[in-house]
């Protein structure tokens, strides 16, 4: 996974996931919200981008925070102390090898992780031992065929179809947040309800043309550059074309759609 999560570690990738995890903050968690006396494992935590407005709107919850990564893991628990949050444990640890005894968690919390995983069924099974019997998971994923705009462009959705690629090649799955409800119910969850939660931004909204459309998701695609021109994917014209055409999707008249998928299910 170190090795091919395709958006790598990089400050500016944790500088995007923070941009991301600020402007979406109303929209993916509104209903973030957990019993107080509750704890709850938080798998794939990254920098703490999450960690940060679940721990603030759950200050009477408790946190397990693990990510594969020790690196993030340090930068998300500097970000905590600055804030000043104290109930949120960091522990370096795979969710495919979990270190916690079965049935411990009221809860478990995983954003924007599954779609980087080859075996996303298999760490939903694992969540599921460490959660108790009647215990709710949270999932939140993106799914990049849910993207459209104005102006339309083919060649944005060309560098669009690279990013996709280059993660299925990865072991990953761009698309994942359509296959939320299949892959829990494989998984044996019950009361799967999944919401759609769509980002709209236009001009009326001037936060979320430059978080979102600029900072979030055209940033990302951008960040694949180097590897979809040297897999010749797509010719450096093309996906720089690509990129204008998404940037362009931010001017006064430009348009954009994206829909995130939060599921909520039980053991
Ligand atoms: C896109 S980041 C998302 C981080 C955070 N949840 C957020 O929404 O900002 C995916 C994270 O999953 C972590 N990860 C990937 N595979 C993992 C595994 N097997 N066990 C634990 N963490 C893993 C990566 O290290 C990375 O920090």
């Amino acid at each position: 996974m170190n090795q091919t999560y395709v958006h790598g570690y990089s400050e500016r990738e944790n500088q995007r996931l923070q941009d991301q995890a600020s402007t979406l903050s109303e929209l993916l968690h509104v209903d973030s919200l957990f019993p107080a006396g509750s704890h709850i494992l938080e798998a794939g935590c990254g920098v703490g981008s999450q960690t940060l407005t679940l721990a603030r709107q759950n200050p009477q919850a408790s946190f397990t925070s693990i990510d594969i990564s020790t690196s993030s893991l340090e930068q998300a628990r500097q970000k905590l102390e600055a804030a000043g949050c104290r109930n949120v444990q960091f522990q370096q640890a795979d969710i495919f090898n979990l270190p916690f005894k079965p049935g411990i968690f009221d809860h478990v919390f995983v954003c924007f992780v599954l779609e980087h995983l080859r075996a996303p069924g298999e760490a939903l099974a694992s969540l599921k031992k460490v959660l108790k019997p009647g215990g709710t998971i949270t999932v939140i994923e993106g799914d990049h065929g849910s993207a459209y705009f104005h102006p339309d462009c083919a060649e944005a959705h060309l560098a669009i179809q690279c990013q996709i690629k280059l993660q299925a090649d990865a072991g990953g799955n761009a698309l994942i947040g359509r296959e939320l409800y299949p892959l829990l119910r494989k998984s044996g969850f019950t009361d799967i309800r999944v919401s759609p939660r769509m980002v709209y931004v236009d001009a009326s909204k001037p936060g979320l043309v430059d978080g979102f459309i600029r900072k979030t998701f055209t940033a990302m695609i951008e960040g694949v550059r180097e590897r979809a021109l040297q897999t010749d994917l797509v010719d450096a014209a093309a996906f720089e074309k690509g990129i204008r055409g998404l940037y362009r999707t931010a001017d006064p008249d430009g348009t954009f759609c994206y829909t995130f998928f939060k599921a909520i299910a039980i053991k």
